[in-house]
């Protein structure tokens, strides 16, 4: 313990010899609580008993975050970079075990850049999607990410990016045509310079195991002045049974203008629909695929694509102003605990009463199904990291939250109940899940030598890659060898022996 409270001590000074002292927060720091908690959106990952950083850097330029690398490396310290604080395990600013680290906060680098001629934006890593949304969207240019308007660029970006537009123009790294990394030597690397490999893994194999990201290059898309939304709920009474167990082969060969998600909860399926037309064209498409639904005229809502966002977002039904889209502060204050899956064959109705049982059951969370086909499925599986493509029907995100300060053990036990009776009826050989939606039941790494062990981290990075997982091992050791950055689900490095 003396040696390493000694190197972090010389870790500490050296951020502040090379880094403006307003920006590093150490624990003694009076603000280092509210700048560790700005973006912290687990209230489970912020108790006495959460591994704190030993610091904080909240970088203004390139050159900070290289200092803050450097320094880590010289004197032994392991940096976790943050941008949205969104990591449903917290891994951007709390170790599981006990470790002396630093966290750089990206969350001052957030310009965002558009070249309308060209239609590409540099987007930095610290802003939010709400905030490239807004950007983007003032002539009508669109971005195919995520729905939640806070989630950072930098961690959403790295592990995929899925929302609306998936089924039109697949996912946020289908669009990144360059990116700028700072890598465990400390150097500021561009496509070109950190070459083929890495530049393919930093796009959904998890930027944290690469090097810290601080900005992509990426190519809009076009959406329609207006779109059409709609939100219609279905009580089981109703027939939500019967609806979602069609759906779930209607929603993935809907045209691809058309994307219809459900959230599942305590008795009720509710339906929540974008589609790039008017509601006069999508009417009789509802009506002609999938009249179960019962949709009609008053449910649909004509509005810009980017106030569609927040409407599916907030569900409100009610329009809300796209100024909030610029808003970083959302409320989120409930624990949370999550998982995923992908279902590649329909789940029959009798099983899907059995899930609205599991619903209704004491401290029940959530089922979000994001459904596939289209462009999200045309992609190879080897084209990116995100290996998710052809032949799934949907996403399960698994959701509970619970106030703070509530015994958590009953909500999270009931998502690993339900996970574990889903397994019958989901992918297999791996059961696929999505890197963003961390979960460290699925495996932790386990360190040999200094280094994590490829072969055990196989068991969580074949269910989130796939046959990706080696081809980012490779990647992982070309650019950092020495497993430099590395958490509890960082990609093991493979160095291949020549
Ligand atoms: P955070 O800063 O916590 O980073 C997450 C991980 O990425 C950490 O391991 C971190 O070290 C690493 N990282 C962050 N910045 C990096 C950088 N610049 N360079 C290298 N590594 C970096 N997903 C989705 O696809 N579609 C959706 O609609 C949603 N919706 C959604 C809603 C809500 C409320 C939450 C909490 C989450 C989602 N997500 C999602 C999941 C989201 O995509 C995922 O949590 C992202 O990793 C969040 O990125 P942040 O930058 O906010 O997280």
């Amino acid at each position: 313990p003396s040696s390493s409270s000694a190197s972090s001590g010389y870790f500490l000074r050296c951020l502040s010899a090379s880094i403006p002292s307003e920006l590093v927060f150490t624990q003694s720091s009076a603000s280092f609580t509210s700048v560790l908690a700005s973006s912290i959106r687990n209230p489970r990952f912020s108790t006495p008993g959460t591994v704190r950083p030993l610091g904080i850097v909240t970088p203004t330029n390139a050159s900070h975050v290289q200092a803050a690398v450097l320094c880590g490396r010289r004197h032994g310290i392991r940096v976790r970079v943050r941008s949205g604080g969104h990591d449903y395990e917290g891994l951007s600013y709390r170790s599981e075990r006990p470790e002396a680290f630093a966290v750089v906060d990206l969350a001052n680098l957030r310009s965002v850049r558009v070249n309308r001629a060209r239609a590409t934006a540099w987007v930095d890593s610290g802003a939010t999607v709400g905030e490239l949304y807004h950007a983007v969207a003032k002539r009508r240019p669109a971005f195919p990410a995520g729905l939640c308007p806070t989630i950072g660029v930098g961690g959403h970006f790295s592990g995929g990016g899925f929302g609306l537009l998936q089924r039109k123009y697949g996912i946020a790294v289908d669009h990144v045509i360059d990116a700028v990394l700072v890598d465990a030597q400390g150097r500021l690397l561009d496509k070109k310079a950190m070459g083929r490999e890495v530049f393919w893994a930093i796009r959904g194999g998890g930027g944290e195991s690469f090097g810290i990201v601080l900005s992509w290059r990426v190519r809009l898309v076009s959406v329609p002045p207006k779109v059409a939304a709609f939100i219609v709920p279905v009580s089981v009474n109703d027939g939500a049974v019967d609806v979602l167990t069609k759906w779930q082969e209607v929603g993935p060969a809907l045209p691809d203008d058309l994307f219809i998600r459900v959230m599942v909860m305590n008795g009720v399926a509710i339906f929540q629909s974008l589609y790039l037309g008017t509601c006069d064209a999508l009417l009789p498409v509802i009506r002609g695929r999938l009249p179960e639904l019962g949709m009609n005229r008053s449910h649909c809502r004509e509005m810009s694509w980017a106030e569609s966002v927040l409407y599916v977002y907030v569900g409100s039904g009610q329009p809300i102003p796209v100024t909030d889209l610029l808003n970083r502060t959302f409320p989120m204050d409930s624990s949370n605990k999550a998982t995923s899956d992908y279902v590649r064959q329909p789940i029959g109705r009798d099983v899907w009463a059995e899930i609205f049982a599991w619903l209704a059951r004491p401290d029940p969370g959530i089922m979000i199904l994001d459904p596939y086909g289209a462009q999200i499925s045309a992609v190879p599986e080897s084209a990116t990291p995100y290996p998710h493509r052809g032949g799934v029907l949907y996403n399960i995100q698994y959701m509970n939250f619970w106030s703070a300060g509530n015994d958590e053990e009953p909500n999270v036990r009931w998502i690993r109940d339900l996970y574990a009776f889903m397994a019958p009826h989901v992918s297999k050989n791996p059961r696929e899940a999505y890197f963003n939606y961390r979960d460290l039941d699925l495996g932790r790494n386990v360190v040999v030598g200094n280094v994590s062990s490829y072969e055990a981290g196989k068991v969580w990075g074949e269910k989130y890659f796939k046959g990706n997982y080696k081809r980012l091992a490779l990647a992982k050791g070309k650019i950092d060898p020495d497993d430099y950055f590395r958490n509890e689900q960082s990609i093991p490095p493979l160095v291949r022996r020549s």
